[in-house]
């Protein structure tokens, strides 16, 4: 099993901007270090498989993003610092409340001095955003590494993995990214694009080892590490998330079903199982179900933290 990841993770070509992104890993979470914060890891986003070397077409795994960026945003306003690893063109945090669509609705124009401000009944939130984004900014409290295929996801996985070592437990990793489980290993792969005049295709996709269990046991062992099961199949989410915390031994699975994932989630831990559900009221308010897992984590995590004070 070792050796198949072994394998795996040679095989991946190496990011063009791995060196860049492992001294800024360094620097930052030396930063953060001095000012005794404590760091989490979030992944966000779906990981992209390419068919062909020179890469046209690719199998995406579903993921908007939600999840990774607006959980991102609870962890820096409950006092962490974030390292976001996310899929390039996902959602990020602040930037996600000013989509291509909304911006312009957001906006007044002043005929008589062709000026443009922020309409009245947006300014209390859009204020709210800017103040969090400016104080997260200015305290340098958060770091965004993108990724785009599977191959990119896994080798700074590793290397974040690596980076918070040193912090011991008060490092959390919050591994929301949807993972491809399938890829086409290099030596089978076309270099060219794949010709529909040469007919249907048949893909033969191979197993991808689960990073879950390095992770654990070697890359970041003091860590608090959180993982999401996501399933379509609710009768087979709570086993499966339960099975995954025996296999890899890690602090919790997040289990969520794809439709009902922004309204229920379940915490599972070897103790408890804690469910979080949003009323139809709270919906339509706006709240959000990232804020209660954050407040939740926050707790786990500084339980976790007092037992296992960092050297
Ligand atoms: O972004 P949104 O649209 O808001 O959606 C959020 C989400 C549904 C994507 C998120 O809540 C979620 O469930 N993410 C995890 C999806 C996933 O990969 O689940 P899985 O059951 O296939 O994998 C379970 C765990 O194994 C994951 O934590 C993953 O990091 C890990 N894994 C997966 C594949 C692999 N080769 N190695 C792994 O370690």
């Amino acid at each position: 099993m070792a050796q198949e990841r072994e394998k795996f993770l040679r095989q991946q070509s190496c990011p063009a901007k791995f060196s860049e992104v492992e001294a800024a890993l360094g620097k930052f979470v030396e930063e953060q270090r001095q000012f005794q914060r404590k760091i989490v890891l979030v992944t966000s986003g779906g990981t992209a498989v390419p068919l062909e070397s020179r890469t046209v077409r690719f199998i995406d795994n579903f993921s908007i993003g939600t999840r990774g960026a607006s959980s991102t945003e609870y962890f820096l306003q409950e006092g962490y610092a974030v390292i976001f690893l996310n899929r390039d063109r996902s959602l990020k945090p602040f930037q996600r409340h000013f989509s291509h669509q909304n911006m312009l609705d957001l906006l007044h124009l002043d005929l008589e001095t062709n000026s443009t401000s922020v309409k009245k009944e947006y300014e209390s939130k859009v204020s709210r955003i800017v103040q969090r984004y400016t104080k997260c900014k200015e305290q340098n409290q958060l770091l965004s590494i993108e990724f785009q295929t599977l191959g990119e996801y896994l080798t700074y996985l590793q290397a974040c993995a690596t980076a918070l070592r040193p912090l011991g437990s008060n490092a959390m990793l919050y591994l929301a990214a949807a993972v491809s489980d399938f890829y086409i290993p290099k030596e089978q792969m076309p270099e060219h694009k794949i010709q529909s005049s040469d007919g249907p295709i048949q893909l033969s996709l191979q197993l991808v080892p689960k990073m879950l269990e390095p992770l654990v046991s070697e890359w970041v062992p003091e860590a608090f590490t959180v993982s999401f099961k996501l399933e379509t199949d609710k009768d087979l989410l709570v086993p499966k998330a339960k099975q995954a915390l025996e296999k890899y031994k890690h602090q919790m699975v997040i289990a969520n079903v794809l439709e009902t994932r922004k309204r229920e989630v379940t915490l599972i831990t070897s103790q408890f199982s804690f469910p979080i559900n949003l009323t139809a009221e709270e919906i339509s308010r706006g709240v959000e179900i990232e804020e209660r897992i954050v407040q939740q984590l926050k707790l786990k995590h500084c339980e976790f933290c007092e037992k296992n004070i960092p050297q």
